[in-house]
């Protein structure tokens, strides 16, 4: 038996200053270990003391506390700001939370009229507003670094239009591709991240704060002025859903999970890229690491970290939808956890893009090496079968047949198909003429790709121009 499953025993605590009215000890001591979120949600103390600068303004506008008191409160809310972004604020855990911890100290301040903040409003709108401005803030950085992710890979893509290299599927040589296409493939993805994010933040703009504990107030407040003043398109519509709600930070990390998902598979490329048997790009230093032992190596550390670190963003996303399931209507403090896996999740986020933006600014692309591998695994075999298609009207499955024999002549031989002689050729079928060998070239199999969405150079150079109008503002 722990000492918990005892009978109550005397608490010597003293009643809790935050709701101690009709409690006659203080919480147990273990409650200090799981009650308060103040470690963690201090991180958003410039959200709640602007939410409590709008109410107090606003409960001033409608007469419901004096422009006195008013005038006190905000004026101790700067100062504690000012304290807290100065790290001369002590934080009491005895106090649970943000929200307490800065009403103590407005107290300590201004004395009795602090307690009036608290007219018409509770924790439970108020940290469902501190949180919705953090993780808007957060989806706004987000964006920033997207972007400039979408701006590194541009540049590349610009710089390698008509740089040829292996396109694969299942990590066998297909056909050629340019690796600006390759790049851009990418910015396509991270410009769908960006829009679920921009989706994200128009759906959670909406002001819990005025909803109170969960059935609205007595009180003449103004949800509309608070909104307002904060930044919101208006206050949500239904007090109960205000406090309960956290599809917001839900759909947060559900669109983290799959940012980082596509990061990892970059990361993926680019740990394949740049090893010894592809050798296809060089990382700058910054992003590389030495080995103790093997003085040759030069490991993609950071780009096998955003490959690992997308685990925990997934977990993050799963901890929370788990948390929130079966929970009934309005708050509970289970929702109290749903702050450490976004902040998590917010973190590991920006510094797996920061580390993405720095790796593909600084790479450097071996052109040899990626035109040397495309000496092998037939890549324009496609080529041939569609001009069997195209000059002779063979069916595509007849052409593709005709095609697999010539590979199967020239993988006997050991050499390319563009090395066989019309006469081998002619041997299979015996209208292929020397035009064929035209087409069997990489160079012309990815100037062949014109059409729209294809690798060709000249579309490459287009979806440039296009992707900084679409993505960069036309930036260059
Ligand atoms: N610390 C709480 C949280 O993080 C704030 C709301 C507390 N509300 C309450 N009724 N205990 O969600």
């Amino acid at each position: 038996m722990s000492e918990y499953d005892d009978a109550p025993k005397a608490n010597s605590a003293p009643a809790s200053q935050i709701w101690g009215g009709r409690f006659e000890s203080g919480p147990d001591q273990v409650m200090d270990a799981i009650n308060p979120s103040i470690d963690f949600d201090q991180r958003f103390f410039a959200e709640d003391i602007a939410g409590s600068r709008a109410h107090a303004a606003m409960l001033v506008a409608q007469n419901i506390i004096s422009a006195e008191d008013g005038q006190a409160i905000d004026q101790g809310l700067q100062e504690i700001a000012a304290e807290i972004a100065a790290g001369q604020f002590t934080f009491l855990r005895s106090l649970e939370d943000i929200h307490m911890n800065v009403e103590a100290r407005l107290k300590d301040k201004i004395g009795d009229a602090a307690g009036r903040l608290h007219t018409g409003r509770s924790r439970n709108d108020q940290v469902a507003t501190d949180f919705r401005l953090w993780v808007r803030a957060a989806i706004d950085a987000m964006d920033g670094q997207l972007q400039a992710l979408q701006a590194a890979l541009i540049s590349q893509a610009d710089r390698h239009a008509a740089t040829v290299m292996p396109g694969f599927t299942h990590l066998q040589t297909a056909q050629p591709v340019t690796f600006g296409h390759h790049m851009l493939a990418y910015v396509e993805m991270f410009g769908r991240d960006r829009s679920r994010f921009a989706d994200a933040r128009q759906r959670m703009n909406q002001s819990p704060l005025g909803a109170a504990a969960l059935a609205g107030t007595s009180f003449p407040i103004d949800r509309h002025a608070t909104a307002a003043a904060l930044g919101f398109d208006g206050p949500s519509a239904n007090s109960l859903d205000a406090v309960s709600d956290r599809d917001f930070v839900i759909e947060f990390l559900s669109t983290a999970a799959l940012t980082a998902v596509h990061l990892s598979r970059l990361a993926e490329e680019l740990i394949i890229w740049t090893s010894a048997q592809f050798n296809y790009v060089r990382l700058p230093d910054g992003f590389t690491t030495g080995s103790s032992i093997m003085p040759q190596k030069r490991n993609a550390d950071a780009a096998e970290l955003i490959r690992g670190k997308t685990g925990r963003m997934v977990g993050a996303l799963n901890a929370l939808l788990v948390t929130i399931k079966g929970l009934p209507l309005a708050f509970n403090k289970d929702m109290q956890e749903d702050k450490e896996p976004l902040f998590d999740a917010a973190d590991t986020l920006s510094v797996c893009l920061a580390a993405s933006i720095g790796m593909i600014n600084g790479l450097t692309v071996n052109a040899g090496a990626m035109r040397a591998s495309l000496a092998a695994g037939f890549p324009t075999a496609t080529d041939l079968a569609d001009w069997l298609v195209r000059e002779l009207g063979m069916p595509f499955r007849a052409a593709h047949h005709v095609t697999g024999s010539l590979v199967k002549m020239a993988e006997d031989k050991g050499q390319d198909i563009a090395d066989l002689s019309l006469a081998e050729m002619q041997s299979v079928e015996a209208r292929i003429t020397a035009d064929i060998f035209a087409v069997l070239t990489v160079d012309s199999s990815v100037a062949s790709r014109t059409s729209y969405g294809g690798t060709a150079p000249e579309n490459v150079r287009a979806q440039v121009a296009a992707a900084r109008r679409r993505f960069l503002d036309g930036a260059a």
